[in-house]
């Protein structure tokens, strides 16, 4: 879980917190978690995400084929597959860039995601991680997590010159969760790969999604940052429902843990379960080998 940035004598630590009151003491109030837009998700069964009978045709070509896939509140669900399965094209239709030829996506039981936006299924609690990382580079660390939380339309009737007390903790508890409290007043264009990446989670951290998808997120980090983000998303887990689609079988496995691993191929599910049963199965032995 997360903890609260610690200033101690002996540990010298950015005093976040002056620098996100830069002008005293402001008023309280409260940026709402994204349920509170309007739209309040009912997960009482359990399952955040409903994937029935999915179809997706490209100009006849058939990139999604009858896909089912339901993830559970909290869960932390690997995709897998080989390239051209529609791990992709399986997060455009949740996030309603793609529209399915046929079949249903909800969020929640209550929530048809055909109805929406991409606008609206993003301040549902809906965030999308894209593979490469979309930081303001010009600007701080700090700044950037502002600028999240000030594109959050739901805060802008609260927002002044000023952060709140509340968003000023926000923004401590996220940098702390990405690993990027000691950076942060470092310009995002002068940090690392992984840490553009991670910085780029805490920004969807930001708008508090209920779901979020991650599309290759590991891809071209260092070895040492691969293993820290898979970390990082398992204190997520729990927390936020997790949609991981990665080609790095360490990185899986690392995450997957007692988890389901999905196995997509040729636009549908070839098979579920835990890593260790996945791997184990034949048929996914065959796709990824080749026939
Ligand atoms: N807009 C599009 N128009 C036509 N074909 C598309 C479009 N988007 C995706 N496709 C095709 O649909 C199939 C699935 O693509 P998708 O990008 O979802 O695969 P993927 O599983 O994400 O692969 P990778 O692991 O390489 O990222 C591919 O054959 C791709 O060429
Ligand atoms: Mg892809």
């Amino acid at each position: 879980m997360i903890d609260a940035p610690k200033t101690q004598a002996s540990v010298k630590e950015p005093d976040i917190r002056s620098e996100l009151h830069p002008g005293g003491e402001a008023s309280y109030s409260r940026a709402l978690p994204a349920a509170a837009a309007g739209n309040t998700v009912d997960t009482t069964h359990g399952v955040i995400l409903y994937l029935e009978n999915i179809n997706v045709v490209f100009d006849g070509f058939r990139a999604i084929k009858d896909l089912n896939l339901y993830i559970g509140v909290g869960e932390l669900r690997c995709i897998i597959g080989p390239n051209g399965a529609g791990k992709t094209t399986m997060m455009d239709v949740i996030t309603g860039k793609t529209r399915p030829t046929s079949g249903s996506a909800f969020f929640g039981q209550n929530i048809d995601l055909s109805k929406l936006s991409e606008t609206e299924i993003a301040n549902i609690g809906i965030g999308r991680k894209f593979q490469r990382p979309t930081v303001f580079e010009a600007h701080s660390v700090l700044e950037n997590l502002e600028l999240a939380m000030k594109a959050d339309k739901r805060v802008w009737p609260t927002l002044r010159s000023r952060l709140t007390s509340e968003q000023a903790d926000r923004i401590a508890e996220v940098m702390e969760t990405v690993g990027l409290t000691q950076a942060y007043a470092r310009q995002a264009g002068l940090l690392s790969h992984g840490q553009k990446q991670w910085l780029e989670i805490g920004m969807l951290l930001m708008q508090e999604p209920q779901l979020l998808l991650l599309d290759e997120p590991v891809a071209g980090m260092t070895d040492a940052e691969t293993e820290r983000t898979g970390e990082l998303f398992n204190t997520l887990k729990g927390k936020h429902s997790l949609m991981v689609v990665e080609h790095d079988m360490d990185f899986v496995t690392q995450i997957a843990q007692g988890g389901n691993v999905t196995v997509l191929s040729e636009g549908s599910v070839l098979a579920e379960g835990s890593m260790d049963q996945v791997q184990n199965d034949e048929r996914v032995i065959e796709v990824y080998l080749g026939r």
